[in-house]
C-alpha cells in the first residue's frame, strides 16, 4: 500500500522523499544505520573508488557565508573494504541503500558498480561532479561524450538502478541531464557542490588545503532549485533535488520544481539526523493543509502555466 509520503524512484520504493546525501555520515554502516533510524527515506554512502584514497591535507572543511566549503579529496577505503560496510548496512536498515561511486575511467566505474551490486546495494549514484579532484568528478561531468560513455558502460554491467549526480559547474545543466538520460540513467541528482574558495586575510592564503573546494548549504539552494526547475520539463527520468535543503519548506520547494525526492547533507552537520523527522512531519502537515493526497501529486506543480 502506498502512503501519502511514499515515492517510487526508478525501481525503488521510498517511505518518504527525504534521502541522505552522499558525503555526510556515509562511510560506516553504523552512521548509515543512525540516519536510517532517524527517518531518512533512503541513504547514500560517501563516494567510494576502486582503491583506498587518503584525500587532501587539512584543512578540508571551513565555514562560509550561508554554507560550508569542503575539499576532502574523495577519501575512502576502496570498494573491496567498503563492500563489507554495504553488506552490514543492508542487513541493519530497512530503507534503500545507494552507493555513491567515482572512478578514473568508464571501466573503473563499472568495476566498482559491480562490486557494490554484489555486496547488495539497491542502486548506484555516479559521482561525476566532484568540483576539485583532477581527472575525475566534474571533469567527467562537464564532458557530455565521456559522461555518456560512463553511464552506458555502468548500465551494461549492472542490473540495479543507476543515478547520475550532476555538477552545477556548467553553462547549461539541461544538456548534461539529457546526456545522462540518453546514456541510460534511471534518475539524475541535481546538484553537487558549487566550485568555490575562501582566503584567510591574515595568512593571505587560501584556507582549504586544496585551495579550491565545493560550496554546499543554504547559499546554493536557489541555484540547485533553478537547476531542478530547468531540468524537469526536459527529461523523463525522475530528478533528485540536492543543495541547501534543511527544512520541509525547502523540500517542498524542490518537489514543486520537479524533484521526486530530495537529498539532505549539510543540514545534518548543523542539526543532526533528527532533521529527517522534522522534514517528514512538515511535508505531511503541508499535504494535509493544502489538501493534496500525496507527495507524488505535487511533483512539478510549479510548472503549471
Ligand atoms: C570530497 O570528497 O572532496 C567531496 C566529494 C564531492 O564533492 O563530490
Amino acid at each position: 500500500m502506498k502512503s501519502k509520503l511514499s515515492i517510487d524512484l526508478a525501481e525503488l520504493r521510498l517511505a518518504n522523499p527525504a534521502m541522505l546525501a552522499a558525503g555526510i555520515l556515509g562511510m560506516t554502516s553504523f552512521s548509515l544505520k543512525r540516519v536510517a533510524e532517524a527517518g531518512a527515506g533512503a541513504v547514500v554512502t560517501k563516494s567510494v573508488g576502486l582503491k583506498p584514497r587518503m584525500g587532501y591535507p587539512n584543512p578540508t572543511v571551513t565555514q562560509a557565508e550561508g554554507g560550508v566549503l569542503n575539499a576532502m579529496g574523495l577519501p575512502n577505503p576502496g570498494i573491496d573494504y567498503f563492500a563489507e560496510e554495504i553488506r552490514k548496512t543492508k542487513s541493519t536498515v530497512n530503507c534503500p541503500v545507494i552507493t555513491s561511486i567515482y572512478g578514473f575511467s568508464a571501466e573503473e566505474y563499472a568495476k566498482i558498480g559491480k562490486k557494490a551490486e554484489e555486496a547488495g546495494t539497491d542502486a548506484l549514484e555516479l559521482n561525476v561532479s566532484c568540483p576539485h579532484v583532477e581527472k575525475v568528478g566534474c571533469e567527467i561531468g562537464q564532458d557530455p561524450k565521456i559522461l555518456k560513455t560512463i553511464v552506458k558502460t555502468v548500465k551494461k554491467n549492472v542490473s540495479i538502478p543507476v543515478f547520475v549526480k550532476l555538477t552545477p559547474n556548467v553553462t547549461n545543466i539541461i544538456e548534461f541531464a539529457k546526456t545522462a538520460e540518453e546514456g541510460g540513467a534511471d534518475a539524475v541528482t541535481a546538484i553537487n557542490t558549487v566550485r568555490a574558495m575562501a582566503i584567510n586575510v591574515e595568512t593571505k592564503r587560501p584556507i582549504l588545503g586544496n585551495k579550491l573546494g565545493g560550496l554546499s548549504g543554504p547559499a546554493i539552494k536557489p541555484i540547485a532549485l533553478r537547476c531542478v526547475y530547468e531540468i524537469y520539463p526536459e527529461v523523463k527520468v525522475p530528478i533528485i533535488g540536492c543543495g541547501g535543503i534543511r527544512s520541509w519548506r525547502d523540500a517542498v520547494e524542490f518537489i514543486l520544481a520537479g524533484a521526486t525526492a530530495v537529498q539532505v547533507g549539510t543540514a545534518i552537520s548543523f542539526e543532526g539526523p533528527e532533521v529527517f523527522q522534522s522534514i517528514k512531519k512538515g511535508i505531511e502537515a503541508y499535504l494535509k493543509k493544502e489538501k493534496h493526497g500525496s507527495v507524488r501529486e505535487i511533483v512539478g506543480l510549479a510548472h503549471r502555466g
